[in-house]
């Protein structure tokens, strides 16, 4: 039986490692804001009783991105300090440590897939800050996996119809509002399930070719192609235009070609791709039956 301390497993992504991780080998032990808030509790005093877990797998971010351009104190804190501690316990107690990180951490201006061997440079202060996190994680972890994963979905129950991109497309769709989606920034849209489903071969292979690894659904899209491909899914129709990613104005600056290759996480997990990937979030959610 190999024990896991989850965190922020109340999350999208931590939902699904909870739920599509756990078996009859995995012991996971979920831990949400509730039993350990990282922006005032201390790891050691709080974490000292886990001392004993195999894996510690780190779901918690602050990841607001246009928030985290006014806040970077508390997005180096959340994403890069509290990381340092995170490997510190790992490394004190012998525990192999998952950490997940993002494609923000590139600028996009290489205009191809991003490989593990490529120099991030991150536009925005969360992407800095993340990129903090990981390198914390490398220095300090022997026993590490840095999975940057992409534009997540995944199908924690939410009232929030900003949960996930799909879910906010769906939302708008019924709600009969025209829409205008970029169709020039291009991205890796990922399941979090096949995510989870990753994250599980490593553990119950005791894989142990530690590193970096691009942790996201295989194939690109704009966005626009995306809502695309989720209104075909579920038959659901309004007006769409496609729009440049200069006429969007936010406040914190995105790359504009964020994906990821994944061949290198290929060698011992193959991710699906996003269409299918989509589909199957869809049906498991609902939308297509
Ligand atoms: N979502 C994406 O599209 C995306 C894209 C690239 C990378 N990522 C990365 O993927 C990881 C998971 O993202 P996600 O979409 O699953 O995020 P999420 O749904 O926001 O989950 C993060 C979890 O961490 C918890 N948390 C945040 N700050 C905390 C704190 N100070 N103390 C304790 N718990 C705290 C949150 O609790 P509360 O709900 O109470 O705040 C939430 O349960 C993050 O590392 C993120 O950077 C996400």
């Amino acid at each position: 039986m190999k024990k896991i301390l989850l965190l922020g497993a109340d999350g999208q992504l931590g939902t699904d490692i909870k739920r599509f991780t756990s078996s009859a080998e995995i012991e996971i032990i979920a831990s949400t804001r509730a039993d350990f808030d990282a922006d005032f509790d201390s790891v050691d005093e709080k974490l000292s009783m886990y001392k004993d877990c195999d894996y510690i797998i780190n779901c918690i971010a602050y990841h607001k991105v246009d928030q985290c351009e006014d806040n970077r104190e508390k997005s180096f804190a959340i994403n890069a300090n509290f990381v340092l501690q995170l490997s510190l316990f790992a490394t004190q107690n012998n525990i192999t440590f998952i950490h997940i990180s993002t494609d923000y951490v590139f600028d996009g201006m290489k205009n191809k897939l991003h490989k593990e061997v490529d120099e991030p440079n991150a536009l925005n202060v969360y992407g800095e800050s993340k990129f903090v996190g990981e390198q914390y994680v490398k220095a300090y972890t022997r026993k590490h996996f840095v999975l940057r994963v992409s534009s997540l979905f995944g199908s924690k129950k939410s009232d929030n119809p900003n949960i996930n991109f799909v879910e906010k497309m769906i939302h708008a769709a019924k709600a009969g509002q025209n829409l205008k989606v970029i169709d020039n920034q291009i991205i890796s849209p990922t399941h979090t399930k096949d995510v989870a489903l990753a994250i599980k071969e490593i553990i119950v292979t005791n894989y142990n070719n530690y590193g970096t690894y691009h942790c996201c659904n295989s194939g690109t899209c704009s966005w626009f192609q995306f809502v695309k491909k989720i209104f075909a899914l579920t038959n659901l129709d309004t007006d769409l235009t496609p729009v440049s990613y200069v006429s969007f104005h936010t406040h914190a600056k995105r790359p504009q070609y964020c994906a990821m290759d994944n061949s290198k996480l290929a060698k011992f997990y193959k991710m699906k791709n996003w269409e299918d990937a989509l589909e199957e979030y869809l049906e498991l959610k609902g939308y297509r039956a």
